[in-house]
């Protein structure tokens, strides 16, 4: 199948590396030409597994770029939308992008086409870029749009691709759906999981994975109403963290209770300072807009938010309880990326931390294993960026865990106790077990358990007894 994805970003990469690794014809259309440049010269924009491996085997074979979005409308049976919808000032989604590609793919369109939705949009998209498409005189025959939304995560977006839980295909035509089917064929079919040089499974992999075949009304909003129910879980689980520091409960052993009730599920439960990322704070914002466009108050997504953003406030007070003034005070912090595994930091909680911890006139010595680049951006001079974790504890009234890398569940605890002015850590992701901290001498604060605090009777021990990382 010869298929044109349109916006080389994130999701928009990855969908074209994995479409031309499942064995179709790929032309990826972006308009800037520094990009172009770059994806032609081998050069990886972001810090995802398997996307270098993929796009080194197929680029110039069966992935090509170009900014000439007419010539490869008119090349492809399939034309995905996979270009940015930033949010407005008002929280809605800014769908100006998908408008402009729907004027351009209707008047090179040659023949019938699909035209696909890829990018997280609104419910009624299908129906406006229909109407855009007709506008701008597409024949109505000549075309079907569908809506096939990705539940990619950053840092496993390939796997995630190659081995999804479902496909979601909104199409209101049998033979838009037939175009699409035969598109995930290899995945739907399993010839993919048997080809030589497949991307490895994941563990639970479900193989072959099922396709799901809706109207594109439908497909809209199970993106969006997926994206919410994972954030409602995440505030979910941080609000009862909230209860068990008040009665001296743990929230890891909540979560265990209720995770084991399969109509519950044991994931997305993690504690910690507030979910963040370039998709659920937007689309949480853009799901409450349509919602209340469509005549619905959907006051349940303010309150997820809120919760949200009350999370980084909660963390801010112990900070503050550990150290009583911040003014002053050498903070070291673990972790700028808005979860482990990437280097993205959009809307990540550890970054607006640092932000408020500067301005109440602290010196944040900072560390990320791959977002300190990005970090610099934004963080400019009121951060010193270092090289390890033990550089970021050196002379540190306190140690904040910010980022859940994996790296930071298995540091040299001694080490670091010996390195800061004071054993002070205070883990937003709650990567080690109290007791274990308590052992090596540290007062550690984290998220929905008790404080620990060493008794000074007690030597600390010697040597790191770190709990697993917990995935999120
Ligand atoms: C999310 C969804 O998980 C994907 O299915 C979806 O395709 C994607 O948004 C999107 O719409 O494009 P992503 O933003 O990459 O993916 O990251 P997640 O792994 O979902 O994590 C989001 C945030 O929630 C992170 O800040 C993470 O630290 C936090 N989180 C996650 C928790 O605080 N607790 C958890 O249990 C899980």
């Amino acid at each position: 199948m010869r298929i044109c994805v349109v916006g080389s970003g994130y999701v928009g990469l990855v969908a074209g590396a994995c479409f031309a690794d499942l064995g179709h014809e790929v032309i990826l259309v972006d308009n800037d030409a520094q990009k172009l440049a770059d994806l032609q010269s081998g050069r990886v924009p972001i810090h995802e597994k398997f996307l270098p491996e993929l796009l080194t085997r197929h680029r110039g074979q069966r992935l090509n770029f170009s900014g000439n979005l007419a010539d490869a409308v008119r090349a492809s049976s399939a034309i995905f939308i996979a270009v940015g919808t930033p949010p407005t000032n008002a929280g809605e989604a800014d769908l100006s992008y998908v408008e402009s590609v729907a004027r351009e793919v209707a008047c090179a369109i040659n023949g019938y086409k699909v035209v696909v939705e890829k990018s997280t949009v609104p419910v009624y998209t299908s129906n406006w870029v229909r109407t855009v498409m007709l506008r701008n005189g597409a024949e109505p025959d000549s075309f079907d749009v569908a809506s096939n939304p990705e539940f990619l995560r950053e840092g496993t977006a390939v796997t995630d691709f190659l081995y999804p839980d479902r496909i979601v295909l909104g199409a209101d035509h049998e033979r838009c759906a037939a175009l699409l089917r035969e598109i995930y064929a290899p995945l739907t079919g399993g010839s993919y999981y048997s080809s030589p040089g497949a991307v490895p499974a994941p563990q639970n992999a479900k193989i072959p994975p099922p396709a799901i075949v809706t109207s594109a009304k439908s497909a809209e909003l199970i993106k969006h109403a997926s994206n919410a129910f994972l954030a409602m879980k995440i505030s979910f689980v941080n609000a009862v963290a909230s209860i068990c520091e008040s009665v001296g409960a743990d929230v890891h052993q909540v979560c265990q209770g209720i995770g084991s009730d399969s109509r519950i599920g044991p994931r997305f439960l993690s504690p910690g300072i507030g979910y963040g990322g370039s998709c659920f704070p937007k689309d949480l914002t853009a799901f409450r807009a349509v919602a209340r466009e469509c005549g619905y108050d959907f006051r349940l997504l303010d309150e997820v938010i809120r919760i949200n953003e009350e999370q980084r406030q909660r963390f801010l007070r112990k900070v503050r309880s550990a150290l009583w003034t911040l003014r002053g005070k050498r903070i070291g912090v673990l972790g700028l990326a808005f979860k482990g595994g990437t280097d993205d930091i959009r809307e990540s909680p550890a970054v607006l931390l640092v932000q408020t911890l500067v301005h109440e006139g602290c010196a944040v010595a900072a560390f990320d294993p791959a977002a300190m680049d990005r970090a610099r951006d934004v963080l400019s001079n009121d951060v010193e960026f270092v090289g390890d974790p033990y550089e970021a504890a050196s002379g540190a009234d306190a140690l904040l865990i910010l980022t859940e890398w994996e790296e930071f569940a298995v540091l040299d605890l001694p080490r670091i106790r010996a390195t800061m002015k004071y054993p002070i850590i205070v883990d937003g992701r709650n990567l080690y077990h109290p007791e274990t901290m308590k052992a090596h001498g540290f007062t550690y604060y984290s998220v929905g358990r008790q404080t620990a605090a060493p008794d000074l009777a007690t030597p600390p021990a010697t040597e790191p007894q770190n709990l697993k990382v917990k995935k999120a």
